[in-house]
């Protein structure tokens, strides 16, 4: 049995499995035709933090495949109130086939899945946000960027900034990071990726200039300067992330045709401008209803990989 809790337990191969199935669904869906890849299954849904996408797309993705979907927030579980993740994980997993969490730290993830009878798929932790970054890949590969891309993340080192890490080191393409001092990446985190990518070839740099980062790239992301949990630093970050707002000028930097790719939610005048965000529209609410195809592919591998 598989876990789905970071892109680093996986090979380029499988991670690309996952995609040709999502790809594959996504044709079957747009025709009507939903094959019950995972009838009967019921996925449970542990949410700690907030959710839009990530709620309805699972949701309804386990639905599309002929499953069930259970809510369960945190404040309304035995979890809030204490009980054990270990215990919470023996009780759900003996009930449900799948499991989805969005927690904080990677390590109450990891310890639900040591518990659990079933496979856990990380919805978002503090460290990483795998999903969304397959989700990325697939609306890269959709808008023909998938070809050898140069990539630039601008903005804060988070839990999308590692999964982009992830997601470069293992399929090989190059990766400039952009952070302002004092808002880099894991130190551990970064020493995994620039290990994997001796072995796929990925060129993966770091620096605090984002014009310079975003230079002749085709696809430019950023992601929110103030992450679920560090709302007390909201005065604080937004001080020290001037001049990492990704605007037309920052744009006009980047290859003509560059795509601008950003998780949602954005935060328009800070991380991205209004007029940036609408120019490339398309691409980010495609990439939103991509979370529901790209998901539906890693849950069906993770269903047909269980002993
Ligand atoms: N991108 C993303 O995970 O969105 P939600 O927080 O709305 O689920
Ligand atoms: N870095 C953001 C991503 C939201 C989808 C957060 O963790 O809040």
């Amino acid at each position: 049995m598989r876990h789905f809790l970071t892109l680093k337990d996986f090979t380029r191969e499988e991670l690309l499995e996952m995609i040709a199935l999502a790809q594959k669904i996504k044709a079957q869906t747009k025709q009507k035709k939903f094959v019950p890849y995972m009838e009967r299954q019921t996925l449970g849904m542990i949410f700690e933090k907030s959710s839009t996408r990530t709620r309805v797309s699972f949701e309804t993705g386990i639905y599309q495949l002929g499953g069930v979907g259970l809510f369960l927030s945190a404040n309304d579980i035995q979890l809030g109130r204490g009980e054990p993740m270990k215990d919470t994980a023996r009780v759900i997993s003996r009930m449900v086939d799948m499991v989805m969490i969005r927690t904080f730290e990677q390590s109450k993830l990891e310890e639900f899945a040591a518990y659990s009878k079933v496979p856990v798929i990380n919805g978002l932790t503090d460290s990483y946000h795998p999903v969304q970054l397959m989700t990325d890949y697939l609306t890269m590969i959709e808008f023909g960027k998938a070809k050898e891309p140069v990539c630039a993340y601008v903005g804060d080192g988070n839990n999308m900034t590692h999964s982009w890490l992830m997601l470069a080191a293992k399929l090989g393409f190059e990766l400039r990071v952009a952070t302002p001092k004092g808002y880099a990446c894991d130190p551990d985190i970064v020493a995994d990726a620039l290990e994997m990518a001796k072995e796929s070839g990925a060129k993966i740099s770091f620096g605090h200039d984002p014009k310079e980062a975003v230079k002749g790239c085709d696809v430019v992301t950023t992601d929110t300067w103030v992450s679920m949990g560090q709302e007390d630093e909201k005065e604080i970050r937004l001080k020290a992330f001037k001049g990492y707002m990704v605007d037309e000028a920052m744009m006009s930097l980047a290859k003509p045709d560059a795509i601008f790719l950003h998780c949602l939610p954005a935060y328009r005048g800070y991380e991205v401008s209004e007029e940036t965000f609408e120019k490339h529209a398309e691409v980010i609410f495609t990439e939103a209803e991509n979370r529901l195809h790209a998901q539906k592919g890693i849950m069906v591998w993770l269903d047909s990989h269980r002993k």
